[in-house]
């Protein structure tokens, strides 16, 4: 029978190769999503006849719930669930209700809103705390070509709101910037956001995985988009509100809120990545940018114990070495890496 995760006897806290700790894991649900964004899954690749995971191949919630058990006992105290899109594997508030068992947990969930408003509720009353919301665009005719499915502005800022009336906040609002697609559409977003407590982050668009085509012309770096915002709505730098937050942070200089700048390409923050992901089918990927995982899911289903899969999973983060956004080349961007909506954003 699993032992509970507290009755380890030896100390797990173990430092990777750059004395990083793990303090993050990022779990994908399913690798299936209802959006096609040209930038994420390009309907070319993603097409009708594209192999997804089969259900049986998908970890379990309790094999999951069993996992993070195991990463808490190796420092992990916030959990992030993604995807693809996390609200379309099913009955998902199970998951969110068992995790949330441990309150010093920090439990959140970054979704495209597609399916949030019916499910902010049971969300919330399963024990999430916060969640994020992707979002590209307001101008509807962009937002529509970008997610590729045809999916209106008005059904994702319901909800947002919906996430807010709830209490599933401070709610994050995440926009990917691709020049010459989008970021004409940045200071709309900012004006939208300004002053509803909700926190918007210009994410510069990134090579993840290896069909979405990208370009360093694509990027637009924070240092110029900050620059765009400022013009218009003056802002200053703030403090982080923890080592090796993934955001800078911005402010209003009028005080009405926060928003963020996530600069992997321009300004990499490597040096203090305490992050690692599972996918879907279970195996443990230590960099957004990784080419090969580790597989857990055999070993959970071998009968290891709950010490066998902790012993690997401290191998796996004491052997980490990956910078992989502090070494970033046209070459690199080339490399067949895993992609995101299988290991999540
Ligand atoms: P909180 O501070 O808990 O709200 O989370 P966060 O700031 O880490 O935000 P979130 O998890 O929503 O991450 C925002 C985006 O930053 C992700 O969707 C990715 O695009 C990017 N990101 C997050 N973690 C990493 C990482 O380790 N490496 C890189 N290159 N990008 C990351
Ligand atoms: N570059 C930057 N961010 C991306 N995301 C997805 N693909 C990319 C990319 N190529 C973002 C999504 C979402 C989060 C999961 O990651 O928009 O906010
Ligand atoms: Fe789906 Fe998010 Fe990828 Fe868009 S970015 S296709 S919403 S997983
Ligand atoms: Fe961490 Fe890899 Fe992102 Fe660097 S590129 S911050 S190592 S996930």
């Amino acid at each position: 029978m699993a032992i509970l995760s507290s009755d380890f006897s030896s100390p797990a806290m173990v430092a990777d190769t750059r004395g990083r700790h793990l303090r993050d894991l990022r779990i994908s649900v399913t690798d299936r999503c209802n959006f096609r964004c040209t930038y994420c899954m390009p309907k070319e690749v993603y097409g009708r006849d594209f192999q997804f995971l089969e259900r049986s191949q998908l970890l379990s919630f309790d094999e999951i719930n069993r996992l993070v058990g195991i990463f808490k006992h190796h420092g992990v105290e916030k959990v992030r669930i993604t995807g693809g899109e996390p609200l379309v594997r099913r009955q998902l508030e199970r998951l969110i209700e068992m995790l949330a068992q441990d309150p010093s947990l920090d439990l959140t969930l970054t979704t495209n809103a597609s399916l949030l408003k019916q499910k902010a509720r049971l969300l919330k009353d399963a024990g999430l705390n916060r969640i994020t919301v992707s979002l590209d665009s307001l101008d509807e005719a962009m937002f529509r070509a970008m997610n590729d499915v045809d999916f209106p502005v008005a059904k994702v800022l319901a909800g947002i709101e919906e996430a807010d009336r709830v209490g599933l906040n401070p709610i994050k609002i995440n926009m990917v910037v691709k020049r010459g697609v989008n970021d004409c559409a940045a200071v709309d977003m900012a004006r939208h956001f300004k002053g509803s407590g909700h926190i918007l982050r210009f994410i510069e668009f990134m090579d993840v995985g290896h069909t979405n085509g990208w370009q360093m012309e694509h990027v637009v770096p924070s240092r110029e988009l900050a620059k765009r915002i400022d013009k218009v709505f003056p802002i200053e730098p703030t403090q982080p509100n923890y080592i090796g937050e993934v955001a800078e942070r911005w402010r209003y200089k009028d005080g009405s809120g926060e928003i963020g700048f996530i600069s992997s390409v321009t300004q990499a923050f490597c040096r203090d990545c305490t992050r690692t992901r599972l996918s879907a089918e279970g195996s443990v990927y230590t960099c957004l940018f990784a080419t090969r995982g580790s597989d857990l899911r055999s070993l959970l289903r071998s009968g290891a114990s709950d010490e066998q899969i902790s012993d690997v999973i401290a191998n796996i983060w004491r052997t980490r070495s990956d910078n992989y956004s502090e070494v970033r080349t046209a070459e690199t961007a080339k490399l067949r890496k895993v992609e995101m909506s299988y290991i999540g954003g």
